[in-house]
């Protein structure tokens, strides 16, 4: 049985088999091939196109359709899951199609249905009929989608058309150019899969050449297999400002894909910043004669009406195309019932909790949250070692995090992640003997005990910690060009501690604190905000032209903070980043040297630094230690001494 839950269960010879059926839709309207089949519609949120363009669909095929108007007067209303709804729902009709507010919420309800589902949308998650439509809808206008250069406009961090449209222009060798609302930037998650899955990466460029048609702050380009190099510098000089905007020198927009801004999901309220528009000014430039403007609608102000008169405007065409695509979408899956579909060869591993408790997404719109009885807490490892974390991505949502705790469900010992048990991570994996926790206490109350490390050492007391610091600060105001541009920007956890220090004593010098934020590198969140006490009317942290300090304790690959640059330069090009560290450890896989470190410690992969302080894991003092890792096997051979640390401590 099929689901089409994301677009990645459509494979591109398949989505083409589909545009072929649409082709012939006239056709398929005179077979009549759903004849005496039953879709139903559950629509848990509102919705025009996709729920009329199904339905008329599903009955031009010779089908018909049951629904419920609104499943507030459904038994959803009387607390019903959507695991019960579904198991009920597909015992009526021979296909489902659903429409969420939750991330994952249709991933769920398919688990539990007996019929195919189709996800029409999962709160801010995938759309995947949409993108067939938009493919299709492309297809028809220029001919083929490979080399297309495609920009996606507005809201890219909740809107759910824009996650499976890059996804799958990605996939058909198109390029995408990203031009974001401020904090509204596509989403980590997203483009971690299109650089992991689909070989794609980001350069910033440059948006004076779009800004005749999108008032936007900045753009970036993502194309297959361009090397990611803007994220090893740590500063944005004259020459690599030339490299970023040659990227984008002499491309050729093919269409422009308009979004709205997706209030319904914002917390507090929309962002009143300034939007991306398209109107008047684009159809009057020369460039763009051949630039076709879409949008999946509906619209609120960003798209002029002037453009529903102009022939690049193809919106309520490709709305149109809704009734085809999806006919034949149907017959896809009709003609597919018995078959199983062959699992796709996954880089990934899966990993399901064997204690009662497990990890949980941090994703707070995801349904194993929302409906956790609905759910069973299933995750994908997507990294063990190689970029010195443990990242989980949960299966529903597709949100990453790192894994801070592990722990053996044999010998009921816990550790805190290290890069140095990647391999017996891995065996541990293999054997189902891999616990993973999100707190120490978590690991505690479950019955686990810690193990040991090897004995520490003391590198530097409180004292040497503030002398550090305050010529750190000394240093950064010497250097900067105007401290009023100043932001400091701290790695969470530890980083955005020392950050905050950092910003107090220039604080202290200048009479005026510096703005302060933090980055979280596999958060579900924004990867950038405000640090508390931050005033919460404030608007998001715009790093465009301004002089980032970006502050960690330790560095040690650099892997780190190539991530965190690159998160950066995506969320808003700025004038300039230079490093800060505590620690230096000398041992780089990336070339990025810190322009501040407080002290040098050349240190092996074996010894384990750690910068603990006052108010951190219950700290009462600050003190930086170093101490070896006694993986759990040497320590078998060899118990560890009566004066060992306390791993995570
Ligand atoms: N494009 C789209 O999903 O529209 P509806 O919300 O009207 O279904």
């Amino acid at each position: 049985m099929r689901n089409v839950i994301s677009i990645a269960d459509l494979t591109n010879e398949e989505i083409e088999e589909i545009f072929s059926l649409a082709d012939a839709a006239d056709k398929l309207r005179n077979d009549r091939p759903a004849s005496g089949q039953i879709m139903a519609t559950l629509f848990y949120e509102p919705s025009t196109r996709t729920r009329l363009s199904f339905e008329s669909a599903m009955q031009r095929l010779g089908g018909s359709v049951i629904s419920c108007s609104d499943m507030r007067a459904s038994s959803t209303a009387k607390g019903e899951t959507i695991a019960d709804t579904a198991k009920v729902v597909s015992s009526y009709a021979d296909v489902l199609v659903v429409r969420h507010h939750w991330d994952g919420a249709v991933q769920a309800m398919a688990e539990h249905s007996g019929v195919p589902v189709i996800n029409a949308g999962d709160g801010s998650h995938e759309h995947p009929t949409q993108t067939l439509c938009d493919l299709y809808t492309l297809r028809q206008e220029k001919g083929a989608l490979k080399g297309l250069t495609v920009v996606v406009c507005g809201d890219l961090k909740n809107g759910r058309t824009i996650h499976s449209l890059v996804y799958a222009l990605a996939r058909f060798g198109a390029n995408v150019v990203t031009l974001a609302a401020n904090g509204m930037e596509l989403p980590q998650y997203v483009i971690e899969r299109l650089e992991r899955e689909y070989d794609y990466a980001f350069a910033p460029v440059t948006s004076d050449d779009l800004s005749a048609a999108v008032t936007a702050t900045d753009a970036l380009y993502l194309a297959p297999k361009q090397p990611h190099q803007l994220a090893l510098f740590t500063q944005v000089d004259e020459v690599i400002q030339a490299r970023i905007n040659s990227y984008a020198s002499g491309l050729r927009y093919d269409a422009f894909y308009m979004t709205r801004k997706q209030k319904e999901r914002m917390k507090n309220g929309a962002n009143e910043g300034r939007y991306p528009t398209i109107g008047s000014e684009f159809l009057q430039e020369k460039r763009f004669q051949n630039t076709v403007v879409m949008h999946p609608l509906p619209r609120v102000d960003e798209l002029s009406p002037e453009v529903d008169r102009d022939y690049r405007g193809i919106y309520f065409k490709q709305a149109a195309y809704g009734v085809p695509v999806r006919m034949a979408l149907l017959k896809f899956l009709f003609d597919r019932r018995q078959e199983k579909r062959p699992e796709a060869k996954k880089s990934t591993a899966a990993y399901e909790s064997p204690e009662a408790v497990g990890p949980q997404c941090r994703n707070s719109n995801c349904v194993t949250l929302k409906e956790p009885l609905s759910t069973c807490k299933r995750f994908e490892i997507y990294s063990i070692g190689q970029i010195g974390s443990l990242i989980l991505g949960c299966v529903y949502c597709d949100h990453r995090f790192q894994v801070r705790f592990v722990g053996n469900v044999k010998t009921k010992r816990f550790y805190s992640y290290d890069n140095t048990l990647a391999e017996t991570i891995r065996e541990w994996l293999k054997t189902g003997e891999l616990a993973i926790f999100d707190s120490l206490k978590q690991a505690e109350e479950l019955g686990y005990e810690p193990y040991k490390s090897g004995s520490q050492r003391a590198l530097m007391d409180e004292a040497d910690i503030k002398r550090a610091l305050t010529e750190i600060s000394q240093q950064i105001l010497h250097d900067c060009r105007d401290p009023d541009r100043l932001v400091i920007l701290g790695v969470r956890t530890v980083g955005s501690h020392l950050a905050q220090r950092i910003a107090a004593e220039i604080e202290t010098k200048r009479g005026r604190k510096p703005e302060l934020g933090e980055i979280e590198l596999y958060g579900s969140g924004d990867a950038i905000r405000r640090l508390p006490p931050a005033d919460p009317d404030a608007a998001p942290l715009n790093l465009k032209d301004r002089e980032v300090i970006l502050v960690d304790d330790v560095i040690y690959t650099g892997r780190t903070v190539k991530n965190a640059l690159s998160i950066i330069f995506r969320t808003g090009r700025p004038q300039s980043v230079r490093l800060a560290v505590l620690i230096d450890r000398g041992h780089r896989e990336v070339p990025v040297k810190p322009n501040y470190a407080g002290k040098n410690i050349p240190s092996s992969e074996k010894d384990r630094v750690r910068v603990k302080l006052r108010g951190v894991d219950k700290e009462e003092s600050d003190q930086v230690v170093i101490y070896s890792i006694i993986t759990p096997n040497e320590k078998a051979k060899a118990p560890a001494r009566a004066n060992d640390l306390e791993a995570g401590k």
